[in-house]
């Protein structure tokens, strides 16, 4: 099965009642095989109506942190969200249909096969790395997983909101371009 194919079975999903409020199904976009892979929230309304992640306010700044340590979507990350489907009102995933979409990803995964892979924010972080995660506490660090090194760092509509957790974002993604060179990954 390839990335693609993948996809367009997603496409046909309704596990969860999120899909009766999809425009476009956001299954994930950038290198098919990058080492790098970040994992966000869900969509928004502009990623609804687009299909694609991270596309509005918060997406621009997201590319900001990638480009400043030579990372982009278009040549070596690979973005996807926890629910694939937006969320009515932009509310947090449920853990329900966290859970049912998680299948989705864990195939994502299997056939990109990333190395390290970025919680963007609380919801991802507290799915894929550990239930009591806590951005604030344990942003920029890594721990490894099933071989994979994971780390969770502030999700940007964060920042917008709050602009003092910038710098410490910045230091987040410095901190990925350092363990990309100390693992002599090829970006
Ligand atoms: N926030 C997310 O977590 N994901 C998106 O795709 C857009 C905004």
């Amino acid at each position: 099965m390839t990335l693609s194919e993948l996809e367009n079975k997603c496409k046909d999903c309704k596990n969860c009642a999120l899909c009766e409020g999809r425009t476009n199904l956001v299954f994930g976009t950038g290198k098919e095989d990058a080492d790098i892979m970040l994992i966000g929230e869900g969509p928004g309304e502009n990623e609804d109506l687009q299909g694609e992640p991270f596309v509005g306010r918060s997406g621009k700044l997201l590319d900001k942190f990638l480009e400043s340590v030579d990372l982009s979507r278009k040549t070596n990350v690979y973005i996807a969200n926890m629910v694939k489907c937006r969320p009515p009102q932009n509310r947090d995933p449920k853990p329900e249909e966290q859970e049912e979409c998680i299948k989705w990803l864990r195939e994502q995964f299997k056939l990109i096969r990333p190395k390290i892979i970025i919680c963007v924010g609380r919801i991802s972080a507290q799915k894929l790395i550990s239930p009591d995660f806590r951005v604030t506490k344990q942003h920029g660090e890594f721990i490894e997983k099933n071989g994979v090194l994971m780390m969770g760092t502030f999700h940007p509509a964060a920042i917008l909101r709050n602009p003092n957790n910038k710098e410490l974002a910045f230091q987040d993604w410095l901190k990925v371009r350092d363990k990309i060179e100390e693992l002599g990954i090829r970006i």
